[in-house]
């Protein structure tokens, strides 16, 4: 055996050399991988005795990407071309993939003759979720081997294709048993050497890209298709971009073409705030004072009391994950029903062919209803999702409190209200702990984790955990009046209805949300969730235009009409009716209505979010400013490649920011009054994140 470097050998096996990579967690493409491929590819050429080459990883993966981190720095080392030294081999080189080859793993991959994998291997290029494309050759290489529609299907959506599939489409020539990928792949190499099989290159397959050169109607169906799923991002079209370069340009041209597009989608502020968000993702992960050794509480079953909309979704979560769940109901009918939600969900996933249908029958074997609370005793959490009154959570938690074992970890999915007050009812405050759900919750990827004065470490980890295992993205928040999401969205919402008063209309402010990036805007928002919530028809005074509206009978979608009029597809379409309440409110007010810009609703909107979110983070409600952007990506539709609230408040200038609460407080009050950390910020030239 060589060492090629701290991070690759070199043996020969026979008449096959083997270089092996091992550099732990996943074998990223750092400077040491790089150098290891390209030198370990010299090594072995030279050799005279190895006669094809095989490339292979130790630890739990092949290359599963490129160093991130190190994305956008300046090299300044030597120049290595590993890449070119794999294609450019004498003699043939096999991949043997296991775990993932993702990214420029993948590339490194193409670049070689042939691949063998494991059945559990996967590969996939997911470049394009940072906001970049594969820029390795890899946007040239796959479409020459799998053709461009499903090259532009893995591509866009950078999903990891299994290894099964993988071979039928042909990025993938053999797999080989699961467990003796190193024997499977040298029995491949002699086997290419017996057959004396060509030094094929991918560069030069050429079939299936000449089939779709002049059918440019590939590209445009694509594209007309995922319109709504790539509506605002650059990456996807880059990406397209290059597969038509793949297609319709030779093989050194298209890389030009590839790399001209990276760079700019590198340069770009859409992969900064990509790559930025994929970082703060698993910073969120990070608690200061609990710290990664903190013990956990075993959690294998879980409680959940009250079946409604967030109970059922709730318990879908954790019945996907193999987690049995026990569902208190206080009626036989609430509780018939809250399952046969969920039975209904589970239904509708398996007729769109994303579970089987034993799937289903596994899942609700899972999940079990009860109207008694004693059923609760032996599990080891407990999530509370009754109606939000304080009185009614405060009795079930004393009758938790008597009930559960010790140890159990007994979490309210409270929106508003005070989890101190909560766990004050129980002689154990320290097991107590929000864990706030976004509806619906078995489709949503947030979770609010909430942090009460008395909740220990090991039930914060322990929750920050199992976040993960249900599938959420986590961020840990403090008690305050809808905690950290709902208390910035309540910015918004207060300034879209002011502005409304002031001459704007509700398809004006939401069609500035919808192009900022929002999925919909605040209005659209009401109608869809229904603008009775709350409202009381007997208390109704006509005093808001929510009560004019629902005194119509114009309650959202639901009703087929809202602030929109919704036509018999759902389409929303601008009200004369809401319009002429509108202005009799505006007339009624003494206001004079003004002609309100887009720009105007924009920063009306959105500067008071940055400004709440300061004042978050000075009262420590959240632990770093990019929590919070992680909170409104995953949970409230922010567009990704804005970064969140704060990234963005950076970006386009906290001094902007600032003038901009400073003049709104001039003419409207303290209600605007900017954050003292904001002016701190700005005092001292800072940024929230990029510290
Ligand atoms: N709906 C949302 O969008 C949303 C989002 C996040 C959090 N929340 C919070 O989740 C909680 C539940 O909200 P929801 O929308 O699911 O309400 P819901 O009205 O749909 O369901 C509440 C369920 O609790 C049951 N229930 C009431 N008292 C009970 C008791 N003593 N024992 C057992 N079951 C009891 C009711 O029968 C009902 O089925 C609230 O605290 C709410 O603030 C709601």
């Amino acid at each position: 055996m060589t060492a090629i470097n701290a991070v690759t050998d070199y043996t020969l096996d026979g008449d096959v050399g083997v270089i092996t990579l091992n550099s732990p967690p996943v074998n990223a493409l750092s400077r040491g991988v790089l150098e290891g491929i390209a030198f370990g590819m010299q090594a072995a050429v030279a050799d005279p005795g190895a006669k094809a080459i095989v490339l292979i990883c130790e630890g739990r993966t092949f290359i599963a990407g490129a160093d991130i981190g190190g994305l956008g720095s300046r090299r300044e080392e030597r120049p290595i071309d590993p890449m070119g030294e794999l294609e450019r081999s004498p003699k043939p080189v096999i991949a043997a993939i296991h775990g993932t080859a993702l990214g420029g793993g993948l590339e490194a991959a193409l670049c070689c003759n042939y691949r063998v994998a494991v059945p559990s291997a996967r590969c996939g290029l997911p470049e394009v979720n940072l906001g970049l494309l594969p820029g390795a050759g890899g946007t040239q290489r796959l479409p020459r081997l799998v053709g461009p529609q499903k090259a532009l299907e893995m591509m866009t959506s950078g999903m990891h294709v299994p290894a099964r599939q993988c071979l039928e489409m042909g990025v993938v020539d053999e797999l080989v048993e699961e467990g003796k990928l190193r024997e499977g792949a040298i029995a491949f190499a002699r086997k290419v050497l017996a057959e004396n099989r060509p030094l094929r290159k991918v560069r030069d397959i050429s079939e299936k890209v000449e089939a779709a050169r002049g059918h440019p109607e590939i590209f445009a169906e694509f594209r007309k298709a995922n319109a709504r799923k790539f509506r605002g991002f650059m990456a996807p079209e880059w990406n397209i971009r290059c597969i038509e370069a793949a297609v319709n340009q030779p093989f050194d041209e298209g890389i030009k073409t590839e790399q001209k597009l990276f760079r700019e989608l590198l340069a770009g502020e859409q992969s900064a705030a990509q790559r930025y968000a994929f970082f703060a993702e698993r910073q969120a992960n990070k608690i200061p004072d609990v710290p990664d050794d903190t013990p956990l509480i075993p959690v294998n079953s879980v409680g959940i009391i009250g079946a409604g909309t967030m109970g059922g979704g709730i318990a879908m979560n954790f019945a996907n994950a193999g987690i049995p769940v026990t569902i208190v109901e206080v009626k036989q009918d609430a509780l018939d029903r809250g399952l046969g939600v969920i039975r209904k969900n589970y239904e509708r996933t398996a007729s769109r062919g994303g579970i089987t249908a034993a799937d289903v029958e596994k899942r609700m074997g899972l999940i079990t209803g009860s109207l008694d609370m004693n059923a609760l005793a032996p599990v080891d959490m407990v999530i509370e999702a009754v109606f939000e009154r304080m009185d009614i959570k405060k009795d079930i938690f004393s009758k938790l409190d008597a009930i559960c074992k010790p140890g159990a970890i007994l979490a309210t999915n409270t929106s508003a209200l005070n989890i101190d007050e909560i766990a004050s009812v129980t002689k154990r405050p320290e097991a107590v702990i929000g864990l706030h759900f976004f509806s619906p919750a078995n489709v949503m990827k947030l979770l609010e984790v909430v942090r009460a004065d008395h909740t220990s470490k090991p039930v914060i980890a322990t929750s920050m955990k199992l976040a993960k295992k249900i599938g959420k993205v986590a961020a840990l928040v403090g008690v305050c009046p809808g905690f950290v999401g709902n208390r910035i969205l309540g910015q918004r919402q207060r300034e879209a209805q002011k502005l409304m008063f002031e001459g704007a209309m509700p398809w004006d402010i939401d069609r500035v949300m919808y192009d900022f990036g929002f999925p919909m805007g605040p209005f659209a928002m009401s109608d869809l969730a229904g603008l009775d919530i709350g409202w009381v028809k007997e208390n109704s005074r006509g005093e808001t235009i929510r009560d004019a509206l629902c005194e119509l009978d114009r309650r959202g979608q639901k009703t087929g009409a809202g602030y929109y009029d919704y036509d018999e597809n759902r389409v929303a379409h601008p009200s004369p009716v809401t319009e002429k309440i509108i202005q009799d409110f505006v007339a009624r007010s003494g206001v004079n209505a003004r002609t309100i810009t887009d720009e105007e609703i924009l920063e009306r909107c959105l500067y008071p979010m940055v400004n709440e979110g300061a004042k978050i983070l000075e009262e420590g409600m959240a632990i770093r400013a990019s929590d919070i952007d992680v909170i409104w990506e995953n949970g409230y539709g922010w567009p990704v490649y804005r970064g969140g609230p704060m990234w963005w408040g950076d970006q386009i200038g906290l001094d902007k920011v600032l003038a901009g609460m400073k003049k709104l407080q001039a003419q409207m009050g303290d209600l605007y009054k900017p954050a003292a950390l904001l002016e701190k910020m700005v005092a001292e030239g800072k940024n929230f994140t990029r510290v």
